[in-house]
């Protein structure tokens, strides 16, 4: 702890960054998502009437932190209802920019929506927010170690991520990425020294389990040893699997966009009419042993479904007659 730890750290941040194609220099490691987002948005310089825009499909915990800087600086929330099946990037893409007016600060989008499993074209709406004068923060919860990409493709100004879910690091391990010009636009959570364009300023926590970031380089060798691309292949052959059996069924309603592989990867969520998402879970741990997450709110009625690539197609036949047999 005190000889190696901040250097081993420091490694460790550096493996990741290398992972994700990002400079060692604009990448920390933090506790999760939560963390790493909400002192983004805890600590911009806001003034009163700035305005920032997201979608009720974002995750609470950083919608909870704008109503927090909403009623401490005066910060204008506007919050929208993403469309659950795009025609294309341009439908998605128009929705943010509709909402942006010479007050907009920041934009906050997911990577991947986590109740429906719907992927963003986040370098489109970023270049969109960009030409507006607007910052863009991407929640990538649940997209680092489940499908590839690379961070400068992506043109945005802040990402974080928790490297506990698809990555399979030990829980408490989460990523903070921010582009090197944005560093000293934000104010840190706790006080820190360094430069004020140094990302260390960003990542002052005090003593803490150096195991969660020791093993986190173990979890980016082993994301290797499967390797990304099968990994990636393997969620996406999973879901195809079981969404083309059901999702043709009348009694069935997608809430992904299932059909363009550009939109969707290993997450699907799946409501059965004239049932609530609920009901559906209940019967389906009840009956059959499967668990999954009911989602009731947020316009979404139906089941998120997350197989991870030990999940066998046997498992999901399962699922699958579960689905078929659930016909009122
Ligand atoms: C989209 C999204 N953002 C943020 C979070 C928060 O993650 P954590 O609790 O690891 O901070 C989650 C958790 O499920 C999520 O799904």
């Amino acid at each position: 702890m005190r000889t190696v730890q901040a250097e081993n750290k420091k490694k460790v941040a550096a493996k990741l960054a290398d992972m994700l194609g990002a400079p060692a220099n604009e990448v920390v490691l933090t506790r999760n998502t939560t963390e790493s987002l909400d002192m983004i948005i805890g600590g911009l310089d806001w003034k009163p009437g700035d305005e920032a825009v997201m979608v009720e499909q974002d995750y609470g915990a950083m919608i909870e932190m704008f109503k927090q800087v909403a009623r401490r600086y005066g910060v204008v929330n506007k919050t929208l209802s993403l469309p659950m099946h795009p025609a294309n990037d341009e439908e998605i893409v128009n929705f943010y920019a509709n909402a942006i007016t010479e007050k907009t600060r920041l934009l906050m989008v997911c990577h991947i929506i986590n109740i429906t499993g719907q992927i963003l074209p986040i370098r489109k709406i970023c270049d969109m927010a960009h030409s507006k004068g607007v910052l863009v923060m991407v929640d990538g919860a649940h997209a680092v170690g489940h499908f590839r990409f690379a961070m400068p493709d992506l043109h945005c100004d802040f990402y974080g991520s928790s490297l506990h879910k698809w990555l399979s690091a030990p829980l408490g391990a989460g990523l903070l990425w921010v582009k090197k010009e944005n560093i000293g636009k934000v104010w840190p959570l706790l006080g820190d020294g360094s430069p004020q364009d140094d990302i260390a300023r960003l990542n002052h926590i005090g003593t803490h389990p150096a195991a969660t970031d020791l093993a986190t380089a173990d979890a980016i060798d082993f994301y290797n040893m499967v390797g990304p691309q099968r990994k990636e292949e393997r969620l996406r052959y999973l879901q195809n699997y079981w969404t083309s059996r059901v999702k043709s069924l009348p009694h069935i309603v997608m809430n992904t966009p299932v059909d363009d592989p550009a939109r969707s990867c290993g997450i699907a969520n799946v409501g059965v009419k004239g049932m609530k998402a609920s009901e559906v879970a209940s019967k389906l741990i009840t009956d059959y042993k499967i668990y999954t997450v009911a989602i009731d709110g947020q316009n979404v009625n139906g089941c998120r479904i997350c197989p991870n690539i030990y999940t066998t197609p046997a498992d999901l036949d399962v699922f699958v007659g579960a689905l078929k047999a659930m016909k009122m």
